[in-house]
């Protein structure tokens, strides 16, 4: 009899959000901005921001630690760590060996993984990949991101739209449960709509660059608007057809926090139901590599999901990037 492959199980997730609350109505005493605004147009009511000494590897320390208590876990257990986040402490050493080193874990390895909004869904599937080739037996996976150290205060166009944030999922391998499939997709002709231009090789950091505010992030917003909406729509609408699927067949769609509007098209196609969408855009805005884990961890918090649901993700962000993820719940 010739064994199948086991499959990626997410068995263990912790998540950690800065404690300082940034509503829109504080936003409106130092932005040309107002709370009818913003909720209208994105459905963002606040979001969390780091403070200045928390970087991108404290938070995700916290989370990693918050899950590792939660699960009566040890940090060297973890076998991998992927760290998918835009704002890396530095360029070097990766967030990675920062989070393993505040873990005291010297024992494993671990890398940063750049994938802007779907980095959690690219690290995932390397995760999986680890899991099923039999490589690893426990990948943590991280998206964190202190997205208020790259957006321009003063820009009333990105500042209202980002918060910080950072959690934890672990994955093992499972017989009957985990990600049954992927799709992932990467566009370089989107680089000009959404990106950061300045500190890289290509612009390296100088007075000019700072100046010039090129160390901030910039968007043509009504550009990713469109592309997301198609994006989204399409590759979740492609993954349940490949797994003959209906959208009144999944459990959950836990879809990457960008804007309310993006997220109530992608629902409205597949046709699913309110209850069928977790969203807490109004409470922590667009936290990048974050939003999809914390999504899972706000789901089991709830309760939500049983074992044997289907569960989809989706995201869209710079590149492009954009992807989708089927998952079969194994935990309850
Ligand atoms: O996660 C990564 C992927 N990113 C995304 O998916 C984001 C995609 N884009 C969006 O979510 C939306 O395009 C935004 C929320 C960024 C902007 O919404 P929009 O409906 O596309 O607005 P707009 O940029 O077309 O601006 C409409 C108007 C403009 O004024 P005029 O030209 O009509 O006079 C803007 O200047 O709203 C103005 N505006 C604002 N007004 C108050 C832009 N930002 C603000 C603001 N407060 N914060």
């Amino acid at each position: 009899m010739t064994q199948s492959l086991p499959k990626a199980m997410i068995t263990a997730m912790g998540s950690y959000l800065p404690q300082t609350i940034l509503t829109n109505k504080e936003l409106e005493k130092v932005l040309d901005t107002s709370d009818e605004w913003i909720y209208s147009r994105t459905g963002i009511r606040e979001r969390r921001i780091a403070t200045v000494n928390e970087s991108t590897s404290d938070m995700a320390a916290e989370a990693a630690k918050d899950m590792l208590d939660k699960y009566n876990l040890k940090a060297d257990d973890i076998d991998l760590l992927i760290v998918a986040t835009v704002t890396p402490d530095m360029f070097f050493p990766s967030t990675a060996a920062l989070v393993l080193q505040k873990l005291n874990h010297s024992k494993g390895w671990g890398f940063d993984l750049s994938g802007a909004c779907s980095g959690f869904l690219y690290a995932l599937s390397v995760g999986n990949a680890y899991i099923r080739s039999g490589m690893a037996k426990k990948v943590a996976v991280i998206g964190a991101d202190k997205m208020s150290a790259i957006t321009n205060q003063s820009d009333r166009n990105t500042r209202i739209l980002f918060g910080d944030a950072a959690a934890a999922i672990l994955l093992e391998p499972s017989t009957d449960y985990g990600i049954l499939d992927e799709i992932l997709y990467t566009d370089g002709s989107g680089k000009d709509y959404l990106y950061m231009p300045g500190g890289g090789s290509r612009n390296p950091a100088s007075h000019e660059t700072v100046e010039k505010k090129m160390h901030f992030i910039y968007q043509d917003g009504k550009t990713v608007f469109k592309f997301a909406v198609k994006g989204m729509e399409e590759v979740s609408e492609k993954i349940l057809r490949k797994n003959k699927l209906k959208g009144s067949d999944l459990t959950l769609f836990i879809p990457h926090q960008a804007n309310k509007r993006i997220i109530d098209a992608t629902t409205e196609r597949l046709g699913l139901l309110k209850n069928q969408v977790l969203i807490n855009i109004d409470r922590y805005a667009n936290t990048t590599a974050a939003t999809i884990p914390l999504g899972i961890c706000e789901a089991t918090d709830k309760k939500i999901l049983k074992p044997g649901n289907l569960l989809l993700l989706a995201a869209f962000g710079a590149g492009f990037t954009w992807g989708s993820t089927l998952i079969k719940w194994g935990m309850s």
